[in-house]
């Protein structure tokens, strides 16, 4: 064990631990979680990524993780849809255990739709094909697969583009049928991670309030990675404040704003500018000393 490894491990001793005691089961309960990367040889654990991070999500919310590069928001993403095992902590998703203290305890991972920052689809393959190959990975029965591909793109507004190449759509097209293909596979929750954060900013806010339209609609329960705090104002029921790498979240604030919400509401470049107050220390741009520069934004009047 590296001695950075053994801070971490001091530093989560203090921690409530009793996993089980909690008398309200969220949807999403994420406790005292620590994960490492490990060396080229695949044996020490050499990078700590995320470092006693502890959140609790309900069913449907709309969740924003808002952190700086660099402070585990992926790898805190990989470890919710059962591709990493973390090596401390607690993770359940509706009532049934993932992880606990290292060891993977559910047989069978929850499924999650996940969308990337590119829109990762196959190139040679029609939009339709790139839906139907996760419905095949997802075990839907090839008799519903139409049906699925069709609803699912009518949702995002493209029932025109079933058979267009993906080289043909426009970057901001291709991530609605990413958004389409991740809800297609009928998820109980979905992981975007910064699925914006390359796509103009015009193109960025359409997308945006498209997103929340679906997310009415559907009523899923999302958890969104950003790096970008207007985003995650304007997006989220709860935004997750990360520290700096390797992250833990320090803050849980609630943007208590009615929906539909306008990207250019005051009331959001209020609290947008609050959090960039509490977050400037955090993140290391700031001195902690300074007055007000680390009051958590949830405390503020
Ligand atoms: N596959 C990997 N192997 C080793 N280190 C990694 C790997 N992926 C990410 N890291 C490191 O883990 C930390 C957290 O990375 P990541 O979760 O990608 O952060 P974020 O998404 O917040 O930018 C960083 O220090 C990063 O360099
Ligand atoms: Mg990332």
């Amino acid at each position: 064990m590296n001695s950075q490894r053994q801070v971490a491990a001091i530093d989560t001793a203090r921690s409530p631990r009793n996993h089980e005691s909690h008398a309200s089961d969220s949807f999403i309960r994420v406790e005292n979680l620590s994960y490492w990367y490990r060396d080229r040889d695949n044996k020490a654990l050499v990078t700590p990524a995320i470092e006693d991070a502890s959140l609790s999500i309900e069913k449907g919310e709309f969740a924003c993780i808002l952190g700086p590069s660099g402070c585990g928001k992926s790898t805190l993403l990989t470890v919710l849809s059962g591709l990493s095992v973390p090596q401390e902590g607690f993770v359940s998703v509706n009532g049934d255990v993932l992880y606990r203290d290292g060891t993977r305890v559910a047989n069978e991972m929850p499924r999650c739709g996940y969308v990337f920052q590119d829109a990762r689809l196959l190139p040679w393959r029609t939009v339709r094909q790139n839906i139907t190959l996760a419905l095949k990975a997802a075990g839907k029965p090839e008799s519903e697969w139409n049906g699925i591909v069709e609803s699912s793109l009518r949702m995002l507004r493209l029932e025109d583009y079933a058979e267009a190449w993906p080289l043909k759509l426009s970057g901001g097209q291709r991530h609605r049928v990413a958004i389409a293909r991740a809800l297609a596979i009928e998820p109980q929750f979905v992981l975007m991670d910064e699925p914006f954060s390359t796509l103009d900013e015009v193109t960025a806010r359409f997308l945006r309030k498209e997103l929340l339209d679906v997310w009415e609609r559907t009523g899923k329960t999302i958890v969104f990675v950003t790096h970008s705090i207007r985003e995650a104002v304007y997006l989220a029921d709860d935004i997750f404040l990360m520290t700096k790498g390797p992250g833990k979240v320090f803050d849980k604030l609630h943007i208590d704003v009615p929906r539909p919400r306008l990207y250019e509401d005051p009331k959001l470049t209020e609290i947008e500018g609050a959090v960039v107050q509490t977050v400037l220390s955090r993140w290391g741009y700031f001195d902690p000393s300074e007055e007000g520069a680390s009051t958590p934004a949830s405390q503020r009047g």
